[in-house]
């Protein structure tokens, strides 16, 4: 039906023939964050796109216009490309798997209890590619999977294939998405890689990212011209380097961040600014300077989760890779010392009005999965606090877990009457807040900084007894004077204010 309605053209032209075409039949299976925005990239491109999932509740709200995530441009992008019909839905993953020429499978691999990743998601999408297909297909892996995964979707496809006649290409073709930034980077990549094992798969992939490589499409995100930048590598490699090097550079971006927290620690201790460390650590070009920031550590769906499965990945091929072990312990210690640092402060947590800004896992999302807040909040309620919290995208998403907090609409809500105020997402707006006003409205002047997004010097000078993360006072000049206890008005706590649910 979907073939007809969009005018595909039928499965007898030869590959090659269509080299050089500007617009492939691309098939996306699997809704979520990597799925529609590399389905809605594609078709941006100028690709023919159909998406599919198995929630059937998803494609209708797509098909209704309604994107189920917060991602900047996408639901723009989204809405024009399924006016032009350039981007279709579907609930029918066989009309789906039929509708493409390539497919490009792009649906979760969350941890196992032993924190390997489970691919019976893949497994699934194999069987049903290879009993649904009537031509010849291109199957992408866009999902992050352990090396080796390409090897077993082509002996799948192989094995559970209907049709003698069809012939299943596999290649390898990692996402390195950002949330919060995913479109830009899809449309604007560093690198591309195509992990393939013969020539056919490999011209198709070349055509499908021509117009990215080339930057041949018009730009959703830049008004005005896009920013000079070197175009995109292009790196050819076979399946099982490319699915390693989705796995590596995660895991050296964990450990990155670890160890930019282990220094911050050492700064705490010996007398240090972690800013100042990192930045000078980063004008090395060998080192460079992104992926440095101390706090409350790395959390998300893809770093926590993509860590632990190379670990068990390498320990399963007998490699002890207890670098990366430690990344991970390091990070599991960054909530500890966090809490530490609030019942410090604090002295007695319980029935304290706890004041949380920011919640998703990082900033420009509303994703909370694996989010360091998630842990912080249950610490928190654990001994007793009462928790009042505020995010710009991702309260919906947590009020489904922790009920018993409360929401509010805005930032200066939560600080009302609180005796202590955390960030714990790295949302830009929190740094423009009136810290004056704050000062003014909050039981005690208190700030504990997960993500190191203030200055220690300006909080002092607004009066704030303030805590990051490898950024004592006493290591910054110039000193702020101590504000006179005379000079705070304490606001009267839980003060009754709109809770958002
Ligand atoms: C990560 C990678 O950065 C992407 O390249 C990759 O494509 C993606 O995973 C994926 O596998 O799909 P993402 O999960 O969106 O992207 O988030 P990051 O920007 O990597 O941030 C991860 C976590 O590290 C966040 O909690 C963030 O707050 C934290 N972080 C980041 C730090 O604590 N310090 C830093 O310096 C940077």
């Amino acid at each position: 039906m979907l073939l007809a309605r969009f005018g595909f053209e039928s499965g007898a032209e030869s590959l090659e023939k269509k080299f050089g075409r500007s617009k492939l039949r691309i098939s996306v299976i699997g809704c979520g964050y990597v799925g529609l925005v590399t389905g809605t990239c594609l078709a941006e491109a100028g690709h023919q796109v159909v998406c599919t999932d198995n929630d059937p509740q998803r494609i209708t709200a797509l098909k209704a216009g309604v994107v189920p995530i917060y991602e900047p441009h996408l639901d723009a992008m989204l809405a024009a490309n399924h006016r032009s019909q350039k981007l279709s839905f579907t609930s029918d993953a066989g009309e789906a798997v039929r509708a493409g020429e390539a497919i490009f499978i792009c649906v979760g691999t969350p941890p196992l209890e032993n924190g390997e990743a489970d691919l019976s998601a893949i497994d699934n999408v194999a069987r049903l590619i290879a009993a649904e297909a009537c031509e010849s297909k291109l199957v992408v892996e866009k999902s992050t999977v352990p090396a080796q995964t390409g090897q077993q979707l082509k002996r799948v496809l192989g094995v559970y294939r209907r049709n003698g006649s069809v012939e299943f290409r596999v290649a390898s073709n990692p996402e390195f998405l950002r949330e919060g930034t995913a479109v830009e980077d899809f449309l604007h990549p560093d690198r591309v890689v195509f992990g393939v094992e013969d020539e056919v798969s490999e011209k198709q992939l070349r055509e499908i990212y021509r117009p990215i490589l080339e930057r041949r499409f018009r730009c959703p995100v830049h008004m005005s011209p896009c920013p000079a930048t070197e175009p995109p590598t292009l790196v050819v490699t076979t399946i099982n380097s490319a699915e390693l090097i989705k796995h590596a550079s995660n895991s050296f971006l964990a450990m990155k961040i670890s160890y930019a927290n282990m220094i911050a620690d050492v700064c705490e201790k010996v007398g240090g600014d972690i800013k100042e460390v990192t930045r000078a650590m980063g004008l090395d070009p060998r080192i460079g300077p992104r992926f440095l920031d101390a706090g409350l550590g790395f959390g998300g769906f893809c770093l926590p989760k993509d860590v632990q499965a190379f670990i068990r990945l390498a320990e399963r091929s007998g490699v002890d890779f207890s670098m990366l072990k430690e990344a991970e312990r390091v990070n599991k210690r960054r909530i500890d010392l966090f809490v530490e640092k609030i019942r410090q402060a604090l002295w007695v947590v319980k029935d304290k009005q706890v004041g949380v800004l920011g919640l998703a896992f990082k900033a420009n999302t509303d994703d909370i999965r694996f989010a360091p807040s998630l842990e912080v909040l249950r610490r928190l309620l654990a001994e007793g606090a009462q928790v009042r919290a505020y995010d710009q995208e991702a309260m919906d998403k947590t009020s489904a877990i922790f009920p018993q907090v409360r929401y509010f609409r805005e930032p200066y809500e939560v600080a009302h009457g609180a005796d202590a105020l955390l960030i714990l997402t790295e949302w830009p707006e929190f740094r423009q807040l009136d810290w004056e006003r704050v000062y003014g409205i909050m039981a005690r002047p208190l700030v504990i900084d997960g993500r190191n997004l203030l200055e220690p010097a300006a909080m002092a000078e607004h009066g704030f007894e303030y805590h990051g993360f490898g950024r004592t006072l006493e290591n910054l000049a110039p000193a702020a004077p101590p504000v006179p206890a005379s000079a705070f008005k304490a606001a009267s706590a839980g003060a009754e204010l709109p809770l958002v649910s």
